[in-house]
């Protein structure tokens, strides 16, 4: 049980490609504490593996808003089996911190995974709320994309994160979304806060 550092952007692991967990080993059931303790520590939503330095392919989110509302969920291997609609999500990440902006995300995701104990679960959360975003941001953590490559504004982006004393925007991972954009724009929504 440790409170891990927390990489921050601008580290070069936290653009590799994670790999997958081949047994849920006690060094695996560590990280996985490890995870917790160091997400709740820093009051996020998610954490990802490679954000504490360990590229494989775990992460942790709970949306559980206090202590009685708890709702730790941890997701080994993920895959993303289908997805759709589009909202925008005002976005942060415990890498990036105090820095938010505006990113495109599916409103609905369907994911598979397996959890801490290697059981395969399959959840479906289709309300774009911030457990279906959540595991967007976590689930790109794994593939080395940050929520600042999905930004509908890249100027905005590059505001806040040189405010905040990070690197900027790296164009060459920034990701079009043509589509997303174009749905979002067709049914606009109402703008929500969250972390
Ligand atoms: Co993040």
């Amino acid at each position: 049980m440790t409170v891990r550092k927390v990489l921050k952007y601008g580290t070069p692991s936290l653009r590799e490609k994670s790999k997958e967990v081949h047994k849920i080993s006690k060094k695996i059931q560590a990280l996985i504490e490890d995870l917790y303790d160091t997400m709740y520590a820093t009051n996020g939503v998610g954490l990802a593996a490679p954000q504490i330095g360990e590229n494989l392919r775990v992460f942790v989110i709970d949306v559980g808003t206090d202590p009685k509302t708890m709702c730790p969920i941890t997701f080994i291997n993920p895959k993303i089996i289908k997805k759709e609609g589009a909202i925008v999500s005002n976005e942060g990440c415990i890498s990036f911190p105090e820095a938010y902006t505006e990113v495109r995300r599916y409103k609905s995701v369907k994911v598979k995974a397996l959890n801490e104990k290697g059981k395969p679960f399959v959840l479906e959360v289709t309300d774009g709320s911030l457990l279906a975003r959540a595991i967007q941001h976590e689930y790109d953590h794994l593939d080395g994309i940050l929520f600042i490559d999905h930004c509908r504004n890249r100027f905005e982006a590059d505001k806040i994160l040189t405010e905040k004393g990070l690197p900027p925007v790296d164009a060459k991972y920034l990701l079009e979304e043509k589509e997303l954009e174009e749905e979002i724009q067709k049914n606009p929504q109402p703008k929500e806060e969250e972390k």
